[in-house]
């Protein structure tokens, strides 16, 4: 089996052109997020012609704060964890690879996207925890192991966008604000009801 050289990255663009093809070589154990700082340091594209370097976003690089949502050979999913020897196809001895920005979200630039609209539904539905403040919010009710298991489910949102950009009933003719923004009063409403006093 040859050994994989290097890796053919795809990158839509907002500027200059749609679309823009690098070669980087390729590192064992290499994420999406490297790749795109080894282009980063160098941004000529394939054909030999110097342009702009690609804007993303990430912050925690742990799969965490959900920044580095972008799509990724098709499927939507965070940049920072996505291995690509684990979702590349191999062809001879190169990677190719893929890389858009969510659709859903509007562009800021290349594979940055504004997710505002995410995070203003999440105050439309009041989708957080009280905390003790000046009046004591009173003990917490026990709740079932089944409950508490389906709640924990919802609590680990990281309202990265994934949910929306793959949910076709999120589109631009819908005021369907998509699941993580249901989701979320689901844990925190929750959690606010087993805080009450009883
Ligand atoms: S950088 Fe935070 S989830 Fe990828």
């Amino acid at each position: 089996m040859t050994e994989p050289a290097k890796i053919a990255v795809r990158i839509e663009r907002s500027h200059p052109d749609r679309w823009e093809e690098f070669h980087v070589d390729y590192r064992p154990n290499a994420n999406v997020i490297s790749v795109l700082m080894q282009i980063q340091r160098n941004p000529v594209t394939a054909d030999g012609k110097k342009t702009t370097p690609p804007a993303w976003d990430a912050a925690c690089l742990e799969e965490v704060c959900g920044s580095c949502t972008m799509n990724i050979n098709g499927s939507v999913r965070q940049a920072c964890t996505a291995l690509i020897e684990n979702i590349c196809e191999l062809k001879g001895d190169t990677y190719e690879l893929c890389l858009e920005p969510m659709k859903k979200f509007p562009v800021v630039r290349d594979l940055l996207v504004d997710r505002s609209k995410m995070f203003d539904n999440l105050k439309k539905v009041k989708a957080w925890v009280p905390i003790d403040g000046s009046y004591d919010l009173g003990m917490a009710q026990p709740q079932s192991d089944a409950v508490r298991h389906l709640r924990y489910a919802f609590s680990r949102c990281m309202t990265c966008g994934c949910c929306l950009e793959a949910c076709p009933q999120v589109n631009e003719r819908s005021t369907f604000v998509g699941p993580a923004t249901l989701a979320r009063p689901l844990t925190t409403s929750t959690l606010l009801r087993s805080r009450m006093p009883r």
